[in-house]
């Protein structure tokens, strides 16, 4: 018998006003894989990773059709901790938003309004988020320093690691290597397959041969009677391209 998938999208819709973006979104997302995102830009790939933790709420236009679920839970449930879900959902943009703060502050963000961390835990629980994102050795004598002084690559690994400060079961990466070097892709992709196994990730990506290296299956998205769709699921190898390919 198959596990129940970890997030499970139903016949999933968006629209702003008149204009449908998405149409009959259907995906299972097992626990522990890598599921990439592929297709071409502006089909609404971005917008299902907003969805996913209910960052589409800050967008009032958009209205949200369909199911998605969490662990078998609504995430477009009324009654729903938005906060507490976007803790074991975190997002990582394809820009690194680091704060204009130390790099210890940066990573802990997220974790230190949540109430079952004590105070006199927190330093250590920064080195693991850290260590988790192979930062730590680099900046583990600058921790007072401004985030912003790092590099871009580094940024990137610091935006990981306070996500992982949390704890989070999934983790939505939005085109988390675009802005980075092939060194700090690397990097990016190493961490990527580091997680594997102990946490979920969506992986929106328009480099084919990254969603080979990295992804355990691969959804196709494309436009179909004017809106956004999945088109074809399936390991990263075999799914077709609909677009030369990028990268390397
Ligand atoms: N707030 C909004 N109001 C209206 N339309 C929007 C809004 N946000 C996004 N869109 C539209 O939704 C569509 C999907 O956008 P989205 O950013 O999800 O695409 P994407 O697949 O991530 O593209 P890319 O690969 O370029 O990042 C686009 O046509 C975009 O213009
Ligand atoms: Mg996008």
């Amino acid at each position: 018998m198959t596990p129940d998938p970890i997030l499970h999208i139903q016949s999933l819709g968006v629209t702003a006003g008149p204009r449908p973006l998405l149409r009959g979104v259907s995906l299972a997302v097992p626990e522990g894989s890598v599921f990439g995102l592929i297709g071409p830009s502006g089909v609404g790939k971005s917008t299902l990773l907003k969805c996913c933790n209910r960052l589409v709420d800050l967008t009032p236009a958009l209205r949200v059709t369909g199911t998605l679920l969490f662990r078998g839970a609504p995430v477009f449930d009324r009654r729903l901790d938005v906060d507490a879900l976007r803790t074991r959902i975190g997002i990582l943009f394809q820009q690194p938003a680091v704060f204009p703060c130390s790099v210890l502050a940066n990573v802990l963000f997220g974790a230190r309004p949540l109430a079952r961390v004590p105070r006199r835990e927190l330093p250590a629980l920064a080195e693991h988020a850290l260590r988790e994102a192979a930062l730590w050795h680099e900046v583990k004598d600058r921790l007072d320093q401004p985030a912003t002084r790092l590099s871009v690559g580094q940024q990137q690994r610091l935006c990981l690691a306070r996500t992982l400060a949390t704890d989070p079961e999934v983790i939505l990466m939005d085109e988390p290597t675009s802005a980075l070097d092939p060194q700090a892709t690397e990097a990016i992709e190493h961490l990527i397959l580091r997680l594997r196994g102990r946490r979920t990730v969506m992986l929106v990506t328009h480099n084919r041969a990254q969603a080979r290296r990295v992804c355990d299956a691969v959804a196709r998205f494309a436009v179909v009677d004017g809106a956004g769709t999945v088109v074809e699921t399936g390991p990263a190898g075999t799914v077709t391209a609909d677009a030369p390919e990028t990268g390397g």
